[in-house]
């Protein structure tokens, strides 16, 4: 054979290598990789019953990185259905306008999404678009001491508990796998998860409450494998 024939052959071959990954009814595919929730969040000022009233404008929430395992299970050649796990997160929140640390929450915030993949059956890049919902469970919030700290020197406060209710709500995506082989994938994905929370300050000297809506952009890149 010539070279030139070998060549072309190996480039035919490397290109059915990589264009085989056709997603179809009944596959399974398990993406996993490095998952980062970055909160874009908007918070209510937190209202502090000094008198006069001590307003401070709200809080910030840190971004985190974790492990994702996402499972998905083809409906149709087109049509998924996918779940969104990870390990659990834990953010770092700060007092506004002072930049106090406040304390730290963790969460797990696994997601249920719809896909529709428009390449599906078809060999190559899957691209994809999802919707669904999402259930937020935060758990084993901190105060920061410096919190603490400032809620006695303002309040009197000789305790204080932070609690964030959990929440439900939408989530919308975009993603795609890059086909490596016929079973591995790059995979790249981002959401948008509407997560909205009521945070709660109990302190002996009473509770003040206030509003935060998280709603982070979560970007997942890993591998993923098909099965
Ligand atoms: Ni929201």
């Amino acid at each position: 054979m010539k070279q030139v024939t070998k060549l072309a052959l190996a480039a035919v071959v490397a290109g059915m290598a990589v264009n085989a990954a056709a997603y179809e009814q009944g596959d399974w595919i398990l993406r996993a990789g490095a998952v980062t929730v970055a909160p874009d969040e908007d918070s209510d000022s937190i209202v502090l019953p000094t008198a006069p009233p001590t307003v401070l404008p709200g809080v910030s929430v840190d971004n985190d990185t974790q492990l994702s395992i996402i499972p998905v299970y083809m409906v149709t050649d087109n049509w998924a259905i996918e779940v969104l796990a990870a390990t659990p997160f834990e953010h770092d929140i700060t007092v506004d306008g002072v930049g106090i640390p406040a304390g730290s929450i963790k969460h797990l915030p696994p997601t249920v999404s719809m896909q529709w993949y428009p390449r599906g059956g078809q060999k190559g890049w899957q691209p994809y678009v999802g919707a669904g919902v999402n259930y937020t469970f935060i758990f084993d919030e901190k105060v920061d001491p410096a919190l603490a700290g400032a809620l006695n020197g303002l309040l009197g406060a000789t305790e204080a508990d932070l609690s964030l209710d959990d929440s439900f709500g939408l989530a919308a995506q975009v993603g795609v796998d890059i086909p490596l082989s016929d079973n591995w994938a790059i995979n790249a994905a981002v959401w948008y998860i509407d997560i909205d929370t009521t945070a709660k300050i109990r302190t002996d000297v009473g509770t003040v409450a206030f509003d935060v809506d998280i709603d982070p952009w979560v970007y997942n890149v890993g591998i993923a494998y098909r099965f």
